[in-house]
């Protein structure tokens, strides 16, 4: 193995997953760094391991980290399948196991036996505590396109069927834009929460699928000071929100209201982006359950009388468009991940690696290791 900095950019394994930690274009600006990049393998990922091996990374074997040298940091998105055996590497992902999830202290015993690290992507901060890189944007554009999508589904008398990943952005609009009757004008959105990074990308999708700008209203902070319910909701056709709930707040829709509002009701389409399911201050409780890609909308029960009101509560949207969903993600980790060899001081990495130590600490406790 070489001198050079590196990262091994490995497989991912979870059903379903097909976005990437690295994209060809990142792993290219850290080649250019002087990083030396190895990839596995990988059918699953939206990428083609020729895209990478263009970029001049080195192509390794399928799942083959295991036998990568222990001090090649390991970089992957989601969680490893689950196992007892000891991880001697230093691993980049997000593990899902520090706010004590099943199985949390099983995962870090694993890092405890093989006296491996972990910095976990989900706590990887700027200077304001904000995260360096989230998938956010893509959830809010990838939400709005399937409450769009529910939409025209109902339009046509039935409930949105099965939804797949699409190749990229363009596809999704233009599916969207086609159900639609070919453009997205006339049809009214709220979105709340439009100046975080879900809202953005909610808002993004509407203006891409042909709204006019009127109607598309943007709520944040300011427009819901004054308490729900919010009868303006019933008054638009798709519903998307996207707050960062951080406390008890008003209902903004409640069963009754959408009852209440009768036949003349507009609004045929909650998108709960945010999916505070099971939150007891969840703001939207018209519903109880997330649905899923193949199944995804809820109906909310508002009497045979009057129109159908559909809930989509999918809490992994950005799947829905694996290639810029990674792009992005990845090109906001990028200065994290350039700063990567001098991760004993550069600060996003030492408060990780902080973070890291106490949790390992907690689930040796748990796991009678300590
Ligand atoms: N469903 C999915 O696949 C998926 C994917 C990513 C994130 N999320 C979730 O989406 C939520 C938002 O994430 P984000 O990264 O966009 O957060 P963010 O912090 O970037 O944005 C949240 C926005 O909500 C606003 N807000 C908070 N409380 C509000 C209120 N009471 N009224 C109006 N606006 C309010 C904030 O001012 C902010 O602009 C989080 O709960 C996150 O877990 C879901």
């Amino acid at each position: 193995m070489s001198s050079k900095p590196t990262f091994w950019l490995r497989c991912e394994k979870k059903e379903f997953e097909r976005r990437s930690a690295l994209t060809p274009t990142t792993a290219k600006k850290l080649i250019d760094a002087g990083f030396e990049i190895f990839v596995e393998k990988d059918e699953q990922r939206i990428f083609d391991d020729s895209e990478f091996e263009a970029v001049g990374c080195k192509l390794v074997e399928n799942n083959s980290w295991p036998s990568a040298p222990t001090d090649v940091p390991i970089i992957g998105l989601k969680e490893l399948p689950v196992s007892k055996e000891p991880l001697p590497h230093t691993h980049i992902q997000f593990a899902h196991c520090y706010k004590q999830q099943g199985g949390w202290s099983e995962v870090l015993a694993r890092f405890h036996n093989g006296k491996g690290t972990l910095y976990d992507l989900e706590f990887l901060n700027d200077a304001n505590g904000r995260r360096v890189a989230a998938f956010g944007f893509h959830a809010g554009f990838a939400g709005a396109a399937a409450g769009a999508l529910a939409l025209s589904a109902r339009r046509q008398g039935k409930p949105l069927g099965l939804l797949s990943p699409y190749a990229n952005e363009t596809a999704m609009v233009n599916a969207v834009k086609e159900g639609l009757g070919g453009s997205g004008k006339g049809v009214k959105a709220l979105v709340i929460g439009a100046l975080g990074r879900c809202g953005r990308g909610a808002v993004d999708l509407f203006r891409k699928i042909g709204l006019d700008e009127d109607d598309i209203l943007k709520w944040d902070l300011a427009e819901t000071a004054k308490g729900g319910p919010f009868p303006e909701i019933l008054d638009v056709d798709i519903f998307v929100n996207c707050i960062y709930l951080s406390s008890k707040i008003p209902h903004f829709i409640t069963r009754e209201t959408a009852i209440a509002a009768g036949k003349s009701r507009q609004l045929s389409v909650v998108v709960d982006v945010s999916c505070d399911t099971t939150n007891p201050y969840n703001p939207i409780p018209i519903y109880n359950i997330n649905t899923t890609f193949d199944k995804p909308t809820v109906a909310v029960d508002v009497g045979p009388e009057n129109p159908p009101l559909d809930v989509i509560s999918i809490d992994h949207l950005p799947t829905l468009l694996p290639r810029e969903a990674s792009e992005q993600f990845s090109s906001d980790l990028l200065p994290s991940l350039l700063t990567f060899p001098n991760r004993s001081s550069e600060r996003v990495w030492v408060e990780a690696e902080k973070l890291f130590k106490e949790k390992l600490g907690e689930a040796a406790k748990a796991e009678g290791l300590a």
